[in-house]
């Protein structure tokens, strides 16, 4: 088997990365990507009070279980499956699953937090970044939360002012001089997600070339 190539997809929250995914994984072929959200690695809270679990700051690289995503990617990237994780936004708790991941030729994989992460950026063979200005990441964000995740306004408004903001300034923002490419998350981005998709492409054949050769 060829290898996956494993794509990472980063940017701040609202920025619209899962968007970006969809649009590259749809021309590049959904018959033979895996898509693996970082949200689903996120630590399970189920040890904290209900209260204490909605005050947890999400935005903070400790959130996320990485080193288990680093290691199921390499996992993936040998030909062998992982077991496929998800997680309850509602509960914080991790749900568990029996299915398994079977690797395919594209992995990507998207979330907030991928870049920051030396061991990760390590797994990872392209990157990219989803540059959106932060007023109109928080106004997806503040709609995201109420439409979908039951939330107020004064609780998204706190929860971005206390964690979201100050991690991203920490955390998020400076991880994106690690990209190999940046993609506009406002209107089309046309041209730059043709570069990705050509990019993607190129990789891909690469490696087939280098596998049959050797
Ligand atoms: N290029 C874009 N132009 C306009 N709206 C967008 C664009 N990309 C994403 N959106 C919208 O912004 C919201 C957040 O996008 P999403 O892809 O879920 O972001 P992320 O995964 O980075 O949090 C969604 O409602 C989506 O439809
Ligand atoms: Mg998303």
């Amino acid at each position: 088997m060829v290898p996956p190539l494993i794509l990472g997809i980063a940017g701040g929250s609202g920025a619209g990365k899962t968007t970006v995914v969809h649009k590259i994984v749809e021309a590049i072929g959904p018959e033979i990507s895996l898509i693996i959200p970082q949200d689903t690695y996120y630590r399970d809270r189920g040890d904290l009070p209900l209260e204490e679990r909605e005050r947890y700051n999400f935005d903070h690289p400790s959130a996320f279980e990485n080193r288990l995503l680093s290691q199921h990617l390499r996992e993936l990237k040998l030909g062998n499956p992982i077991p496929q994780l998800s997680y309850d936004y509602r509960t914080h708790r991790r749900v568990e699953s029996e299915e398994l991941l079977h690797p395919r030729k594209l992995i990507v994989v998207e979330g907030i937090m991928l870049l920051e992460d030396g061991e990760l950026r390590e797994v990872l063979d392209f990157k990219i970044w989803v540059e959106t200005s932060p007023d109109l990441r928080f106004i997806r964000r503040l709609r995201r939360d109420i439409e979908e995740r039951g939330r107020n306004l004064n609780s998204v408004v706190r929860q971005y002012l206390s964690t979201v903001r100050p991690m991203h300034l920490r955390f998020v923002e400076p991880s994106r001089r690690y990209a190999d490419l940046i993609i506009a998350g406002e209107g089309e981005a046309g041209v730059e997600l043709d570069m990705a998709v050509e990019r993607v492409r190129s990789l891909l054949g690469e490696r087939r070339k280098r596998w049959i050769a050797s």
